[in-house]
């Protein structure tokens, strides 16, 4: 994490194009707007780059946040008119609410269920009664998959980055996936160096997804994402907090 999001956090804009979350931005919106049309103000926990955010912006007024400074300044760079801070989802407080509260693949760093339950607290504490906390996890312990990941781009100055993503198999039971990162990185003046990093990743089964949100406080809604792509759909986890307590 100290590495990818950390020291290589300038390359996230060159190893994970923007363009490449364009679809998966569109039904987020989609399914936020189905069930709140009306909602303006979203809160991202765990926004990265800023690359799904900067499609949520054209339709919500979003205030950003993530642990690591370096992603924060590249989502700033990238989304220079959203309200930005560094924070940990699991213990951040704004002192505002939101209408919405959306956490993308960052949620995946609670590797235990105290964790979850965390950054779960944190969404519903910062929703506005009858507000809408879409959680989108890559995946539940029972959707799992191993297997490896390419990807990265080219810039015009020369500089170029490429990734390999290998995701280990994991026992039934487990309840933590380990990810390995290597990295390829081109210099503007051509010299290439390689870095490699160990990520873990929490794991849990569906139904402690919805414990975990229910204990939160939330009524919990759960829909399978629509997708071509070759690897099982994810499950949106929507948390809907009364308009009253
Ligand atoms: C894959 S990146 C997110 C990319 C993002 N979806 C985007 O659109 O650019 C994962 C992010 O999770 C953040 N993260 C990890 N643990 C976190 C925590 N406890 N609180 C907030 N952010 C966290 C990392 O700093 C990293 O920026």
């Amino acid at each position: 994490m100290n590495l990818f999001y950390g020291e290589l956090a300038p390359w996230w804009p060159l190893l994970s194009p923007i363009e490449e979350y364009a679809d998966e931005a569109a039904a987020f919106i989609a399914t936020i707007e189905g069930r709140r049309p009306h909602a303006r103000t979203l809160l991202e926990l765990g926004c990265g780059g800023g690359h799904i955010a900067w499609y949520l912006k054209a339709r919500f007024d979003c205030t950003l946040t993530d642990l690591s400074p370096g992603m924060v300044e590249v989502s700033r760079i990238r989304n220079p008119e959203c309200a930005h801070a560094v924070g940990d989802m699991r213990d951040i407080e704004l002192g505002r609410t939101f209408e919405v509260v959306f956490v993308h693949d960052a949620i995946e760093y609670m590797k235990t269920e105290q964790e979850l339950a965390a950054a779960f607290v944190t969404a519903y504490h910062h929703l506005a009664p009858g507000g809408l906390a879409l959680f989108v996890p890559d995946c539940v312990a029972e959707r799992h998959e191993g297997g490896t990941e390419a990807g990265g781009s080219d810039a015009p100055d020369g500089r170029a980055a490429r990734y390999l993503e290998w995701n280990e198999d994991v026992e039934p039971a487990s309840t933590l996936a380990v990810t390995h990162y290597s990295f390829l990185l081109r210099e503007a003046d051509g010299t290439v160096y390689t870095r490699y990093e160990r990520h873990e990743l929490g794991l849990f089964p569906q139904a402690t997804w919805v414990r975990l949100l229910e204990a939160a406080g939330f009524n919990v809604e759960i829909v399978e994402e629509q997708t071509d792509d070759d690897r099982s759909p994810r499950l949106f986890f929507i948390g809907h907090k009364p308009e009253a307590p």
